[in-house]
């Protein structure tokens, strides 16, 4: 199998990395999200979405790339979050790999990438919201040993969707 490689994004990698959130996005969500949803997070949306991320100055945050020969087939992002769901735990605030490149251990790579991270900035745990109904990833993430500790509902204003809370308090778990 051709090697993947894991790296840091930067600035210039903003609206590739836009484009292939919305493809996977739209693939994952596509009978799951409402109709004016999947529009309005397009490529633009997204491309705006990611430079500002991507230009912050919050230093707790990391982005990573997953690729293969120089394509993109994964992304993860994380950074410390002040949403009390979360109850002070770092966040997977998004973790996308290519439907054509899913069960080669890319997910499992970014998430332990991401959960290194945290631990080096003394996050107390790693935690992520996933959207009911994404039954792979809830499947991953159970298969993952992530504990459901929470529900809640997206405020919007694009998408009011319910979502679970996976949380690792012990966060080697993931790092393996
Ligand atoms: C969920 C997702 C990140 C998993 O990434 P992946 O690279 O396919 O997962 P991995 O290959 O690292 O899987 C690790 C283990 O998790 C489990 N797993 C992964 N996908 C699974 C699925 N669909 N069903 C059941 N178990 C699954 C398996 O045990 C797998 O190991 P195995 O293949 O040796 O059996 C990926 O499918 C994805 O990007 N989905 C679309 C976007 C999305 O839903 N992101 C999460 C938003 S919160």
């Amino acid at each position: 199998m051709t090697a993947i490689s894991i790296r840091s994004a930067n600035i210039g990698d903003a609206q590739m990395i836009a484009d292939f959130h919305v493809k996977v996005w739209r693939h994952t969500y596509r009978d799951l999200a409402p109709t004016e949803a999947y529009a309005a997070l397009d490529e633009q949306h997204r491309g705006k979405m990611w430079t500002e991320k991507l230009s912050s100055n919050d230093n707790s945050q990391m982005v990573l790339i997953a690729e293969v020969d120089g394509t993109i087939v994964g992304i993860g992002a994380a950074a410390r979050s002040s949403d009390a769901i979360f109850k002070g735990r770092g966040e997977i605030k998004s973790l996308y790999v290519d439907p054509d490149f899913k069960r080669r251990g890319i997910g499992r790579a970014l998430l332990a990438r991401l959960a290194t991270h945290l631990r080096s900035i003394h996050c107390q745990g790693v935690a992520l919201s996933v959207v009911k109904g994404n039954a792979p990833a809830i499947a991953f993430y159970g298969k993952l040993n992530g504990q459901q500790v929470g529900e809640y509902t997206d405020p919007g204003p694009i998408w009011r969707s319910q979502n679970i809370v996976f949380a690792w308090d012990d966060v080697a778990i993931l790092i393996g």
